[in-house]
């Protein structure tokens, strides 16, 4: 299944389909050119996998974002209304920065902060096409970079990871490295503790990854509630989504997956600040 967000009126016939339950049928059923507006993510239209875009004016024109439907989850959790300042900490290539930009209405802040050099361009490139206007990108390392960020109300943090969500089936089976994850692991805790401790206004804090492992996902998100329990809380943003995170603590987390949503695998958590009454 691929997810499109449009900026731009298409004549064709919409299929919606109120009832969740119909949903993997319509992705199965759907014929080629139709689509439906997504039960779940804002903006999003599902059309059938192999729908062949590319040679597409709307696609060249990039009216059209071509997407899995789980990588719009960090964004339709933060849901950033019109005027809000946003952090993308690891934006390149910048598909999430634009999901992100639709949901602001190119109307705030959107600071978009990408370390490597290559992907630096190709997200200045792909924010520029996509006619994002509201970004301020900065070619630096999120954990260094010095900049006003005390305003700041959302951070969507989607850091490298082992990448295991995006193997095809027809790949060889992953061999996995136990201390590449580990490595990996001990990074994205860096980041999020950084994230949660450096900014003093956040409201909300996305934490995602394309990757199947529990190293990279619950056990992260566990570790990070071991430390900030008292100032944040996961929030349940999907609750009717069918694949959750894998223990108790993490139940509000989202998991996705080929075989139970049709999408890529990918894990997703968002960490909200909780608001403390004075006494
Ligand atoms: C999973 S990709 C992000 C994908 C992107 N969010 C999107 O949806 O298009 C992770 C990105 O983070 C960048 N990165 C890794 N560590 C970083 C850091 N410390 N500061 C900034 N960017 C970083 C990587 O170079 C890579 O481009």
């Amino acid at each position: 299944m691929i997810v499109g967000m449009f900026r731009c009126k298409l004549q064709q016939t919409i299929l919606m389909f109120r009832e969740k339950v119909n949903f993997r049928k319509g992705v199965k059923r759907l014929a080629e050119w139709k689509y439906f507006i997504d039960p779940d993510v804002e903006h999003v239209l599902v059309f059938q996998s192999g729908t062949k875009f590319f040679e597409y004016e709307i696609y060249l024109n990039r009216h059209i974002l071509l997407m899995d439907k789980a990588s719009c989850l960090p964004c339709l959790a933060l849901s950033p209304s019109p005027g809000s300042i946003v952090l993308d900490a690891c934006a390149a290539p910048g598909n999430k920065t634009i999901c992100l930009a639709n949901y602001l209405k190119n109307q705030g802040t959107l600071y978009a902060i990408e370390k490597n050099r290559r992907r630096f361009k190709e997200l200045n490139t792909n924010l520029r096409t996509a006619g994002v206007k509201c970004a301020q990108t900065f070619n630096d390392d999120f954990l260094t970079v010095s900049l006003p960020f005390d305003d700041i109300d959302y951070i969507l943090l989607d850091p490298s990871c082992s990448g295991s969500g995006i193997r095809n089936r027809t790949d060889d089976p992953e061999v996995i490295d136990e201390e590449r994850l580990e490595r990996l692991a001990a990074l994205q805790i860096r980041m999020i503790t950084y994230a949660l401790t450096n900014f003093p206004k956040i409201k909300r804090l996305t934490y995602s990854t394309c990757s199947i492992h529990r190293q990279e996902n619950e056990d992260v998100v566990e570790t990070i509630l071991d430390q900030f329990s008292d100032q944040f809380q996961l929030v349940d943003f999907l609750p009717n989504w069918p694949s959750r995170g894998q223990t108790e603590r993490t139940h509000a987390c989202l998991r996705a997956s080929p075989d139970e949503t049709l999408t890529n695998g990918f894990f997703v958590c968002c960490f909200e600040r909780i608001i403390k009454l004075d006494a």
